[in-house]
């Protein structure tokens, strides 16, 4: 027994939409093809969330209801709700207020956090700090992003990309060393010119102009993000456990943000891992943004046991960047 509280993931969640974006059909909407898609970036297929007035709120409540459900609790147990996004529904309300209401969270606050595909690793740490705190019990951290709405569907070096989903995880107190051991998390605004959205922010608000000129979708450098991608996502997994005593064997699994296997092979290389220690669902969901952690998570749910040593690890816009080292609390 040790007496410091640590904050052990105790349950996982998600929500997929059920239509899917394969590469056939965008084949069929730009100048682009099957196997240029696969093999500059491993995805085959991702979800849309399809339907009028349908934002991420509808993706982040069912995936926090299915988490409240496995671990036996009810929504009013929680006692905050943190929403890692960067398509919230509407600028305010916060999403994460609207999800708190859609599952009846009716004792939690909750905020939302915006560190692009970072955000969910950024979501974990804070809500982590909340648990050691002592002050609270029950921290939900909901990575949910619908990128389809920020999207343009004629650009081919963007739409092959993106998908929509959610995922959430459950964080509570454990005394027995399990959960969020170490995080080391980064930010770099130079990244701001390679991967934006240019106008609907207060530097430059929407207008018929703004959006004539297409200014409301993902624009974004590919080869200069992939350059930075490679090196930070690598680079800071590494550290991770150099300053953890650990190596590659000590690992059971990488839980890489899913933005580009390329991107994921250099980290797992980097860290001495082989490639079936990698957590892999580009091919099937695409880049999710805040979501690809959690989803992962939740897809390798059974095949992760108590005191597995993961790593999380993304890259995102901002630039953003972290690596996040966990002790797996359960067995499913
Ligand atoms: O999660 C947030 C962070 N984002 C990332 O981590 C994304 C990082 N970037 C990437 O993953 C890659 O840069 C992309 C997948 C976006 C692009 O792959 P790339 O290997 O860097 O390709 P490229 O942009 O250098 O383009 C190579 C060629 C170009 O043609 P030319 O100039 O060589 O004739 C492009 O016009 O491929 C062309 N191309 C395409 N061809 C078929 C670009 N997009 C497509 C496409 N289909 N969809």
């Amino acid at each position: 027994m040790n007496n410091k509280i640590t904050a052990a993931i105790t349950a996982v969640g998600a929500y997929v939409p059920e239509y899917r974006l394969t590469n056939a059909i965008l084949e069929t909407m730009v100048d682009t093809n099957d196997e240029w898609i696969k093999t500059r970036t491993g995805v085959e297929e991702r979800r849309i969330l399809k339907g009028e007035g349908k934002g991420v709120s509808e993706m982040g409540a069912p995936a926090v209801i299915e988490l409240c459900k496995k671990r036996g609790i009810d929504p009013s147990e929680i006692d905050c709700l943190i929403c890692c996004t960067v398509t919230p529904d509407m600028s305010f309300p916060a999403t994460a207020n609207i999800i708190c209401f859609k599952v009846g969270a009716v004792n939690a606050f909750g905020f939302d956090l915006s560190a692009a595909c970072s955000g969910f690793l950024f979501g974990v740490t804070t809500g982590a700090s909340l648990i050691e705190s002592g002050r609270y019990k029950k921290v939900v951290i909901v990575g949910t992003d619908k990128m389809s709405a920020i999207t343009d569907y004629s650009d081919r070096t963007t739409c092959i990309l993106f998908g929509d989903a959610a995922g959430a995880i459950l964080l509570e107190p454990n005394e027995e060393g399990f959960g969020i051991l170490d995080s080391l998390l980064k930010t770099d605004g130079i990244g701001m010119q390679y991967l934006h959205m240019k106008a609907g922010g207060s530097a430059k608000p929407a207008s018929i102009e703004t959006v004539m000129a297409k200014e409301h979708y993902i624009y974004q450098e590919g080869p200069a993000v992939f350059k930075f991608a490679v090196k930070g996502m690598a680079d800071v997994s590494f550290e991770l456990l150099e300053r953890n005593q650990l190596t590659g064997d000590d690992i059971a699994w990488l839980v890489p943000h899913q933005a580009n296997k390329r991107i994921i092979d250099a980290t797992a290389n980097r860290m001495g891992l082989s490639i079936d220690k990698v957590m892999l669902n580009i091919q099937r969901y695409g880049n999710t943004t805040s979501a690809t952690i959690p989803l992962c998570l939740w897809e390798w749910e059974k095949k992760l046991k108590k005191g597995d040593k993961i790593v999380l690890a993304a890259f995102g816009g901002g630039f953003t960047w972290g690596a996040t080292l966990v002790t797996w609390a359960y067995n499913t």
